[in-house]
């Protein structure tokens, strides 16, 4: 509609947001929130998804908690269930919670079992079991935008993995390549009920996630010798990023807010980089 403010994009949208108790699924929810959505925050820990609800309600919109690990179905479908009874019904819904790897991932050069198994089970069957929790009030519907948070590095394995780094950080890429692929393939399903099946892929944030690969990198690469974490992630964006600066939850928030929106009502089964243009395609 022409001549409606930002604040107003998702005015009487609900939105639920997995992984949201802190980092990049705080932001989303915190956007949305500005955005005039209600959102229902979750996470896998309870009291920070609680605060982040707070703080959306200090902005003076409307929230709500859960306690859900994406792992386990029940738990999903009960927040579902509550979400849908407390605001009416669900328009918006990000899967966004996602881990690196398994214990100890800072200090291993080479991926474990449960690597492989953490990655594939949060970051992608997790991403599954959350938008199947969700199709089916969408179907219903004949309306809802799913959108996904995936990552560049689902796109290629550049700035991040290099030779002699090991192979720590291959689990969490083919599980973000994998997150991309379900988003085309869930967009051409779903279509039909008029639901839209996007991916945000973000760059690099400094949040706890890229913390841990930044500590992976000082304690295991020669060329990260007497660095800090932070310099290492500093560097890491002045060599990767056209744009010279790294990302902000915020700007994720933004991204997923547009595709959220009836701005995009023609968008889906596509992946948007936030990426500062690490990696263009
Ligand atoms: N930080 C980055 O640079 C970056 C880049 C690209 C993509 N991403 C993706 O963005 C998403 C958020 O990343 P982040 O940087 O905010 O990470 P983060 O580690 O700061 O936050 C992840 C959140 O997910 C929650 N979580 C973990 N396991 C869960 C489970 N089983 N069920 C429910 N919640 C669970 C955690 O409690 C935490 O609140 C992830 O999918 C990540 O892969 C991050």
């Amino acid at each position: 509609m022409p001549g409606t403010h930002m604040k107003d994009q998702l005015a009487g949208k609900v939105a639920i947001v997995t992984g949201a108790g802190r980092g990049i699924g705080r932001g989303i929810a915190l956007v949305l929130a500005s955005r005039g959505a209600t959102v229902s925050v979750s996470d896998i820990d309870e009291q920070a998804a609680a605060s982040v609800a707070s703080e959306i309600s200090d902005l003076g919109a409307s929230s709500s908690s859960a306690r859900v690990d994406v792992t386990d179905t029940g738990s999903i479908a009960a927040w579902v269930s509550q979400a849908i009874a407390e605001h009416g019904a669900i328009d918006i819904c990000v899967p966004n919670a996602g881990v690196i790897g398994a214990a100890g991932f800072t200090e291993r050069k080479d991926y474990s079992a449960d690597d492989w198994s953490l990655t594939w089970g949060i970051n992608v069957q997790g991403m599954v079991n959350t938008a199947d929790a969700i199709a089916p009030h969408m179907k219903e519907r004949r309306s809802g935008k799913i959108v996904n948070i995936a990552s560049h590095g689902g796109r290629a394995p550049r700035g991040v993995a290099e030779p002699g780094r090991g192979t720590v950080q291959i689990p969490y890429g083919v599980s973000k390549a994998a997150a991309i692929q379900y988003t085309h393939h869930l967009a051409i399903e779903l279509g039909q009920f008029n639901i839209n099946v996007n991916a945000v892929c973000p760059g690099r944030l400094w949040t706890p996630m890229w913390e841990s690969i930044a500590k992976n990198h000082a304690a295991l690469s020669t060329d990260a010798k007497g660095l800090t974490p932070r310099e290492i992630f500093d560097l890491n964006i002045k060599a990767s990023m056209p744009l010279g600066r790294e990302q902000t939850p915020e700007d994720i928030g933004k991204a997923v807010a547009f595709l959220a929106s009836d701005d995009a009502s023609e968008i889906t089964g596509q992946a948007l980089n936030v990426n500062g243009g690490a990696i263009m395609s």
